[in-house]
């Protein structure tokens, strides 16, 4: 037995076994595309488009040197979900010591494709960090593309919002508070600061700062960019552009000081649910969750989605996507990333159906499930054995 199992193996790493098709979700597991390679799409969004599902992600390499962009943004199509086809790089790094903002070096986190129908191109956004810079760049950038599978052109980066105020923002707050600068940290007079613009005005004119991010588009076809800002105290929303490659100027706060990343959104009946992260750099921490009926908010917090065993790390990942899988009603997918930052390459997957409990959010860990759990009443997984 042992050496028939021996011989699968071998025949496979040769490339020469007949790949398996997947027929369940394996989260955490090595996830082979169609030639036997761990799927390479990290920071991972999906569009669907004409009965295809395209996944693109952050290609990594191996060793730390991989934490930034060394070849670009990977694309795989599907049908199922389960088995995924390479479609090769949709944007390719441009060459090092080009100058170029997307060179070889800097950092590009997060994808994020959707279609345009007025333009007829796919847009793709992804956070930028200029090369050699760290973090500190703190940009999201635009690249288009006539087909899903690119090759995407480069067209810009942006610090959202220069020169705009948030919705809401009060003429009294435009001008900063008396002592505010002194505040202590994380005391309720200084989240009072934050929320009333100690950080926006210091950003007014060059733009806020966009690092973790995602793109949603409504059912009326408007646009949004959510983006952890203000040194990741508070995620901004910000109105798209018709054409989805710029920013119309219109945007607003939520959860100021409550230090979020890692931004996955739907709409459920009507309301917009977010799903977040704490900041706690590649290492996992509790999931946060939110609700609001309008994109603008106000955005209510609720509980961590995350229940059972793990929960308080988010089952050992940080969220992505939330995809509504095509076809079912009020069905979607939690996306979300194990990062292995001292070899990225080997970074996992979790995907978990996402339930709700009236308004909240709920995610329940499962070894191996599939998408029939939409199809019953009680979405029934396959508990550890
Ligand atoms: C957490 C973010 O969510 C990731 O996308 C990445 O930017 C890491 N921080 C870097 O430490």
């Amino acid at each position: 037995m042992k050496k028939i199992l021996l011989l699968g193996a071998l025949l496979a790493l040769a490339g020469t076994a007949p790949a398996q098709k997947r027929t369940s979700f394996q989260p955490g597991a090595v996830w082979p595309d169609n030639h036997g390679t761990h799927l390479n799409a990290h920071g991972a969004g999906i569009l669907y488009d004409k009965g295809r599902y395209y996944l693109f992600g952050e290609h990594k390499i191996a060793g730390p040197k991989g934490n930034s962009a060394q070849v670009g943004v990977h694309c795989y199509s599907s049908t199922d979900l389960y088995n995924w086809q390479d479609e090769g790089i949709a944007l390719a790094v441009a060459a090092e010591g080009s100058g170029s903002e997307i060179e070889k070096g800097a950092i590009i986190e997060r994808p994020k494709v959707v279609f345009n129908p007025k333009t007829g191109q796919y847009v793709m956004w992804f956070h930028l960090e200029l090369k050699g810079k760290g973090y500190n760049a703190a940009r999201t950038a635009v690249a288009v593309s006539k087909k899903p599978t690119g090759p995407f052109t480069y067209v810009r980066s942006y610090r959202p919002g220069a020169g705009q105020w948030p919705t809401g923002f009060q003429e009294a707050w435009k001008q900063p508070a008396p002592n505010e600068a002194s505040l202590k940290w994380w005391t309720p007079e200084w989240r009072t600061a934050v929320a009333q613009g100690l950080f926006i005005r210091r950003d007014l004119q060059p733009g806020q700062m966009a690092r973790d991010m995602t793109v949603f588009v409504d059912d009326n076809g408007k646009a949004y960019h959510i983006h952890s800002s203000e040194d990741n105290l508070t995620l901004h929303v910000a109105e798209l552009t018709d054409d989805y490659q710029g920013f119309t100027g219109r945007w607003n706060t939520i959860a100021p000081a409550g230090h979020n990343e890692a931004p996955a959104i739907c709409k459920r009946q009507g309301k917009y649910y977010l799903i977040t992260s704490g900041c706690t750099g590649w290492a996992p921490n509790a999931a946060r969750s939110f609700v609001a009926s309008s994109i603008w908010g106000p955005w209510r917090q609720l509980e961590n989605p995350a229940i059972g065993p793990d929960a308080d790390s988010t089952y050992h990942s940080q969220s992505t996507y939330i995809l509504p899988v095509a076809g079912k009603k009020d069905a979607f997918i939690f996306m979300a990333d194990r990062w292995t930052p001292k070899n990225p390459i080997d970074g996992g997957y979790i995907w978990l159906p996402l339930s709700f409990e009236g308004d909240q959010p709920r995610l329940q860990w499962a070894d191996r499930w599939d998408l029939s759990v939409f199809d019953q009443p009680r979405r029934k997984t396959v508990p550890t054995p």
